[in-house]
């Protein structure tokens, strides 16, 4: 046998072991000894139950993501389910860890499935742009209702052995000795007698199914899928499962596994997926980490408040400090309003809230900073006050503590040469609202430690963030790139376009809402603001914000908001104001449409994300690309920046970038040479851009 797959017997149970780490995938070494072990053992008399088991920390946590998009080697999945169902005698699914995917379609092949309590069951091929292709569509609704698998397939969100129970998903739930428990129970059943009902001949359920009420469920889960494919197949599948019979509806959810397989939206979907664990993938992540239990927070604003909820979520002892009682006490209470609505909503326990507001502490003293293994510093975007704060850190923080800045643009090297310890610096540019979004840039700093580095970096992790390492330079790689994205919006307003037309190309692009829409919900002022300090202007921003409409917070800024709304109303008055301002500058505006908006905002996005690939400040174009999916909403489906440019041609990119240089002579527009590389050769790492 191989070792992948091997088999032992118990009592006249067999059980069958997948051993293929780290996640039990379903490779192709696995499926063709797993389907001879299947098949042997049904005709063996010697075994009279089946128990499926795995080795390592997890179940069977899906198909091997690797092996899409290359020829498939037989047998198949769903011919091992196949096999299964046709197995006369009780076959039983040990489920530990996570059983997702494929490995919850193997389960769902079985009679039975028991499972660890610490057990998560589900069916994320969504998230990859997929649906699942080995009868989880069919199956599923089966055992849980219609309802419940359509919430589940389309959201692909995991539930618990608990909730699996419930819903009817698992027959039993163990606190500990899973293996034996199943072999227990498998023995039981083999004993107590057939016939063995396969899910596939369980109709029961569905009949039950209310198809109007599936329908409007659907439909409202397709409005949120904004442009993807996926859910929409999603829900078809599951439909089917109700109107088909089961072969005809599993033969449905084949070619509709199959299209969206081979389509742009699951490559690009697939491509995050490893992006996200490459990026945490640093020179030095062996290396030993400093311990990491205490964080001290500067600064509780609208980012210290979020970052310090960030580490008390992932269960850290946080310090919060401030310059007055009066700013700490409104720090604190801003938190405590948090977990209120999140407990109000459901998302949290009464109990979770008690415990995460039990691990902060407020200090107005630097001194009580003297115990934090990290200090993470949130004060106002000042370098002469940043320089200060980290001038005190180095005679209060104990020896081997990490200092962290959140600083959006400012020199981090210059940060670092304030300490006596620039070694142990670093940014931690989080995204607002920190205690939500996934992203966190590490900037590494000149002189930072490659520990130092790799601590952070497994941190991130520990506190659920995504996290990419950039290098120092102004606004790193997202900033940088959103105002290479955002450089002619002010352009394409004066040359004739309006600012509800530009955010309907984004929209429909795929981004949650355009830049202009953004712009009011962040408020206008912080741009205003920025710009007075570099001496720079934007004619009409600049006079929108002299107004006082700094967007949706005064009900006027690009757009009206009414009281209370937040639903953009095109407004009359900035639209006067913008054709004055064309007017004045002679400006003759035009149609624009929404290829020529793509243009001049996406492709110097992507070419600005080459430049800082030339540089080395970001050291992989898919790490540029994690970046803008979780920080600033790039379409999933495309992919990210990088990826999506040579989906959409980036020979066609250079070109257009060299024409718009020729009509503007704005260096935004002039191709980088290792966008015109990649043009060439078709890759980023082949253009060099890989670490
Ligand atoms: N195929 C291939 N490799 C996989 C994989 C998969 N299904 N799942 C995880 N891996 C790899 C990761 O790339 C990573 O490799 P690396 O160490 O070289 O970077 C390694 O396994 C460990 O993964 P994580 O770092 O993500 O480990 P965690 O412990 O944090 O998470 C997990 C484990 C929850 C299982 C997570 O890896 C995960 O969500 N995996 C994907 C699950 C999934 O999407 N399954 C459905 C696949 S599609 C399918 O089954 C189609 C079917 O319907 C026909
Ligand atoms: P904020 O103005 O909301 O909060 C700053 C807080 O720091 C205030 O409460 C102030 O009292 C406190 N503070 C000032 N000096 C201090 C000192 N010496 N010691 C202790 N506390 C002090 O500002 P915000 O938005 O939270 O920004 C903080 C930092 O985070 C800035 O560097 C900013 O660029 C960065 N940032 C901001 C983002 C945002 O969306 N607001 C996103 C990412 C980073």
């Amino acid at each position: 046998m191989s070792s992948s797959v091997n088999v032992a017997n118990e009592n006249g149970v067999a059980i069958v072991i997948i051993d293929n780490p780290p996640v039990n995938a379903l490779s192709f070494h696995v499926r063709k000894p797993l389907y001879e072990a299947l098949a042997a053992l049904r005709d063996d008399p010697g075994a009279k139950a089946i128990v499926i088991a795995c080795a390592g920390r997890t179940f069977v946590a899906g198909a091997d993501i690797t092996e899409f998009g290359k020829p498939v080697e037989q047998p198949e999945l769903r011919a091992i389910i196949a096999l299964l169902e046709t197995v006369p005698k009780p076959t039983v699914a040990a489920i530990h860890g996570t059983a997702l995917g494929g490995g919850l379609e193997l389960a769902l092949g079985c009679h039975f499935r028991v499972a660890d309590r610490g057990a998560k069951l589900g069916l994320p091929e969504v998230k990859l742009g997929l649906l699942p292709g080995g009868g989880g569509t069919v199956r599923l609704p089966r055992l849980v209702g219609a309802a419940k698998a359509l919430g589940m397939i389309v959201s692909g969100t995991p539930i618990s052995a608990g909730e699996a129970k419930a819903a009817g998903l698992v027959d039993a739930v163990v606190d500990s000795d899973l293996l034996a428990e199943a072999i227990r129970f498998a023995g039981e059943m083999a004993d107590r007698g057939g016939p063995f009902v396969p899910v596939r001949d369980r109709n029961n359920r569905l009949a039950e199914t209310d198809l109007s009420a599936f329908d409007a469920q659907a439909a409202e889960l397709a409005k949120k899928a904004r442009g993807l494919d996926a859910p929409r197949a999603c829900a078809e599948a599951v439909r089917n499962a109700i109107t088909l019979p089961f072969d005809e509806a599993l033969a449905a959810e084949r070619q509709l596994f199959l299209k969206l397989v081979s389509g742009d939206q699951s490559r690009a979907q697939r491509h995050l997926f490893f992006a996200e664990r490459e990026a945490a993938k640093i020179p030095g992540k062996d290396l030993q980490k400093r311990t990491v239990s205490r964080v001290g927070i500067i600064g509780a604003g609208t980012m210290g408040g979020g970052i310090a909820m960030a580490f008390a979520n992932g269960g850290l002892q946080v310090t919060l400090l401030e310059t007055s009682d009066e700013a700490l006490r409104r720090g604190l209470a801003t938190i405590e309003k948090n977990y209120i609505v999140s407990v109000s909503r459901g998302s949290l326990t009464e109990e979770a809230k008690r415990q995460r507001l039990g691990l902060f502490k407020g200090s107005t003293d630097y001194t009580d900073l003297a115990d934090c293994d990290l200090i993470v510093e949130a004060v106002f975007e000042d370098m002469a006050v940043k320089k200060e704060v980290f001038g005190k850190l180095g005679a209060i923080a104990k020896p081997g503590a990490i200092l962290a800045t959140n600083t959006s643009y400012l020199d981090v090297d210059e940060i670092a040469a304030s300490t006596s310890r620039p070694q142990d610096l670093l940014g931690m540019h989080f995204f607002s609202p920190a205690n939500v979004m996934k992203l966190l840039e590490i900037v590494r700093a000149e002189k930072t430690a490659p520990e130092v580095l790799a601590t952070v970096t497994d941190l991130a992790r520990r506190i659920g963030k995504v996290a990419v390492v950039v290098g120092v330079c102004h606004g790193f790689v997202g900033n940088r790139m959103l105002s290479a994205r955002g450089s002619e919006n002010e352009f394409l307003l004066l040359e004739g376009a309006t600012p509800g037309e530009v955010d309907k190309a984004f929209t429909d692009f795929g981004w949650p809402m355009g830049p202009f829409q953004m712009g009011d919900l962040a408020g206008l002022d912080i741009g205003w603001r920025n710009r007075k300090a570099r001496g720079q202007t934007a004619v009409i921003a600049d006079t929108l914000c002299e107004q006082g409409h700094f967007g949706q917070k005064t009900g006027r800024g690009w757009y009206r908001y009414e009281a209370g709304a937040r639903e953009p109303v095109a407004d009359p008055e900035v639209e006067a104001l913008i054709r004055a301002k064309a007017a004045e500058r002679g400006i003759a505006r035009r149609e624009i449409g929404a290829e020529e908006i793509i243009e001049r905002t996406l492709y110097p996005l992507v070419n600005e994300g080459a430049k800082i690939l030339e540089e080395g400040v970001a050291g992989r174009a898919s790490d540029i690309d994690v970046v803008w999916v979780n920080g600033y909403g790039f379409p999933i489906g495309k992919g990210g920046p990088m990826f999506w440019a040579g989906l959409a041609g980036a020979g066609n990119i250079v070109e257009r970038l060299e024409h718009w240089h020729r009509q503007t002579g704005r260096a935004i527009f002039e191709p980088a040479a290792m966008l015109r590389r990649f043009a060439e050769t078709g890759s980023w790492e082949s253009a060099g851009g890989a670490r």
